[in-house]
C-alpha cells in the first residue's frame, strides 16, 4: 500500500513528499495534463480559427456545431468561433478541470501533500478565478449543445434520401455517449437535483440525483474520454475533407 512505502531522501538529505493516495511520481499526472491539454488546445485553436467547415457529407463536426455562417463584407467569420466560448467555458469551470488545470499549470499544488511554490495571500476562486463560479450557467448552454449533437448523430444515418452508414456514424454516436456521460455526472447537475434538506419529500428528484451520481463517480474518466472523443471526431472528419482518407463514396 502506498501510505506504508518508505519515502525517497531527496537531495538535501531530506525525505522527499509522496502523495500518499499514489505511488507514482508526483510530476506524472500534472505533466500528462499540460502535455495533453496542450495539444488539444493548440489543436482547437488551429482548427477554430483557420477551417472554414466541420461537415463532411452527413457528418459535422462537433467543433462546428451548430452549423453558423456568417459574412461581414464578403469575409467569412471562422464559423467555430461561433460554438468554442461554449465547451470552452463549461470545461474551464469543470470541477475536474479545475484540479487538473491548477495542479498541471499552476502547480497549485502539482499534488496531493506537495507544498506549493510562495505566492502570496490565498484567495481562493475570488478575483480572476471568480468565473469558475458560474459553472451552472455553462451546464445550461451545453445542454442545448448536446440536443444539436444528438441530432446530428442521428441525421448522419439519413443522407441524400436514403439510410447511410458508414464508419463516421459509428464515431458520432460513441461521441456523444461519451459527451453524455461526462455532461450528465456534472457536479453542478447533481447538485440542482439534490440540493434539498429532504429528499423523500421529491421522489423524481431524488432518482434523478441518484441518476447523476452513477456517472459522476466517475467524472474524471468521462472528462478525459469525452474529450479525446470529440477531438477524434474533428480529426476523422477533417481527414475526410481533406481528402487524407479515401473514401468513395462515403466512409
Ligand atoms: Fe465537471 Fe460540471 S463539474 S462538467
Amino acid at each position: 500500500m502506498a501510505l506504508s512505502q518508505p519515502a525517497p531522501a531527496s537531495a538535501a538529505g531530506a525525505p522527499a513528499v509522496r502523495n500518499p493516495q499514489s505511488s507514482r511520481p508526483n510530476w506524472l499526472y500534472p505533466t500528462a495534463v499540460v502535455v495533453v491539454f496542450s495539444a488539444f488546445i493548440v489543436y482547437g485553436v488551429v482548427v477554430g480559427l483557420f477551417e472554414t467547415s466541420g461537415r463532411y457529407g452527413p457528418y459535422l463536426s462537433p467543433f462546428f456545431s451548430p452549423e453558423i455562417y456568417v459574412r461581414i463584407g464578403g469575409f467569412l467569420i471562422p464559423p467555430g468561433i461561433w460554438i468554442a466560448p461554449f465547451p470552452l467555458a463549461f470545461r474551464l469551470t469543470c470541477y475536474y478541470y479545475r484540479k487538473a488545470y491548477y495542479r498541471g499549470f499552476l502547480w497549485h499544488p502539482r499534488s496531493c501533500a506537495v507544498a506549493e511554490p510562495h505566492r502570496g495571500s490565498y484567495r481562493g476562486e475570488t478575483r480572476f478565478w471568480l468565473f469558475n463560479n458560474l459553472h451552472r450557467f455553462a451546464l445550461y448552454a451545453i445542454i442545448v449543445q448536446m440536443a444539436v449533437l444528438f441530432y446530428d448523430a442521428i441525421a448522419a444515418f439519413y443522407y441524400q434520401g436514403a439510410f447511410h452508414l458508414g464508419l463516421g456514424n459509428l464515431i458520432l454516436v460513441v461521441n456523444v455517449v461519451l459527451l453524455s456521460g461526462y455532461t450528465f455526472g456534472c457536479h453542478a447537475l447533481r447538485h440542482l437535483f439534490g440540493g434539498t434538506d429532504c429528499f423523500s419529500c421529491h421522489r423524481v428528484r431524488y432518482q434523478l440525483w441518484k441518476g447523476v451520481t452513477v456517472l459522476n463517480v466517475n467524472h474524471e474518466v468521462w472528462a478525459w474520454a469525452s474529450m479525446l472523443s470529440v477531438w477524434g471526431t474533428d480529426v476523422y472528419i477533417r481527414l475526410l475533407i481533406h481528402g487524407v482518407i479515401p473514401h468513395g463514396p462515403w466512409n
